[in-house]
């Protein structure tokens, strides 16, 4: 069985050196977290792709040995949440909230997403230096999930900085995760009393209704008879939305605006060829995806990945970044290339987890590039690009800062 020798050395700077390395000498290779806990780390595509769909693999924390690694401890009030879930439960959630998020719904959101991004580039002026991050990058997805949901102006930053605290701990603050989960209930306790109180034309209030009255969304969001949910499965719903909605779409504008600016002649070609924007963001998406690693999974009963034997209860990382870079799959892998054919990439996972809100983060993504092209022709990078910071987390992977001039 091959043996951990801190694989996580290098991750952050440049992961795909070290899932290269991986994926050639040991693709299921078993890995221990600073906690002492133990995974095994999956890397090749085709491994991972049959590990998403198979049903011997569950994302139900109750099948995790003790001593596997399990990740936060969320209180149950937020873990009650899709990607913990198998069916029934899974089946019957989903299917509630599936329809506010179909290509022909989001569609609807094209024109109030690019008056957002629009608002945002107004207000950096035609010349300037700005971190595209903090200035675009983060507020215009925060914004239109927030204004999906119904969450007041008020409270988005302080749902942001929340986020961040969570998804790249920093290891001088050992509390700040457990006081971020607090103060999100605390939030997200209110947020739901205040709607209940003022229902509103927002998905918070539609699905409060399916919480309180029962049934189920419809495309035109009138209910039906049927499902139910719980108040923690309401609050667990509205978070994952929330934070799912914000901080994966936040990483992919900035990966993607940085591949264009560090690519001129693909950034000519599509400053040339709007049109080719769309197939653009899968490649981006491929290439630098910012869910690195899919939620943990348990195997139900002893099973084979890869012809290594994994044990019912260990848990087990599928690297969706690692996969999209076997150049098994996708030939000269490390290269960004946008013309290039990148049907079956893994970033948005694969399977009955596969991401719910898909349209809309490639429809945002689409009309935050669309919108920067169009309105800063000059925009360039301000910082060396070895000199740029990612977050330090191995789950997630985002600029810490994008620098540009315009
Ligand atoms: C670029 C942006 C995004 C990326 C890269 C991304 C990535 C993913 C991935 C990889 C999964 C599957 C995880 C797994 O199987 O382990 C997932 C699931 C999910 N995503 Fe996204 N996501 C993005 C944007 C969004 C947006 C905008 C929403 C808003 C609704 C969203 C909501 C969800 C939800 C609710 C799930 C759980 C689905 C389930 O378990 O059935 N995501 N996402």
């Amino acid at each position: 069985m091959p043996t951990s020798q801190d694989p996580a050395a290098g991750l952050i700077d440049n992961p795909y050196a070290v899932y290269e390395r991986l994926r050639e000498a040991a693709p299921v290779h078993r890995v221990a977290g600073t906690d002492g806990s133990s995974a095994w780390l999956v890397t090749r595509y085709d491994d991972v792709r049959e590990a998403l769909a198979s049903p011997l693999l569950s994302v139900d924390k109750r099948h995790a040995l003790p001593g596997s690694s399990k990740g936060l401890a969320l209180p149950s009030a937020l873990d009650a949440n899709l990607l913990n879930m198998e069916a029934p439960d899974h089946t019957r959630i989903r299917r509630m909230v599936v329809r506010a998020f179909t290509s022909r719904r989001v569609e609807q959101l094209r024109t109030p997403m690019r008056e957002t991004a629009d608002r945002l580039l107004d207000a950096l002026g035609t010349h300037g230096r700005t971190d595209l991050i903090a200035a675009y990058a983060a507020p215009l997805p925060i914004t239109v999930i927030c204004d999906l949901l119904g969450v007041p102006d008020e409270h988005r930053l302080d749902f942001r900085v929340w986020t961040d605290v969570l998804v790249a701990p920093d290891p001088s603050r050992p509390t700040a995760a457990k006081e971020a989960v607090v103060a999100m209930l605390g939030f997200f306790t209110q947020l739901l009393a205040d709607k209940r109180k003022e229902p509103a034309d927002d998905l918070l209030s539609d699905l409060i209704a399916v919480r309180d009255e029962g049934g189920r969304l419809t495309e035109s969001n009138r209910l039906t008879d049927g499902d139910r949910l719980t108040e923690d499965e309401l609050m667990s719903l509205a978070f994952l939305i929330l934070f799912a909605g914000y901080e994966n779409t936040t990483q992919l504008i900035g990966s993607a605006v940085l591949g264009l600016l560090t690519h001129p002649d693909q950034l000519a070609t599509l400053r040339a060829h709007p049109e080719q924007l769309a197939a653009a963001v899968e490649e981006f998406s491929r290439h630098e995806g910012p869910a690195l690693l899919a939620i943990r999974r348990f195997p139900t009963e002893d099973m084979t990945i890869g012809g290594v034997t994994v044990a019912a209860g260990e848990t087990v990382l599928l690297s969706l970044a690692a996969a999209n870079r076997d150049p098994r799959r996708f030939p000269d892998p490390d290269r960004l290339d946008l013309g290039r054919d990148t049907s079956g990439h893994l970033a948005l996972g694969h399977g009955i987890h596969y991401c719910l809100g898909a349209p809309l983060a490639r429809l945002e993504t689409e009309i935050a590039l669309s919108a920067l092209l169009e309105r800063l022709p000059d925009l360039a990078l301000d910082a060396d690009p070895a000199e740029l910071r990612w977050r330090p987390s191995l789950r997630a992977r985002g600029l810490l800062a994008l620098p540009v001039t315009y």
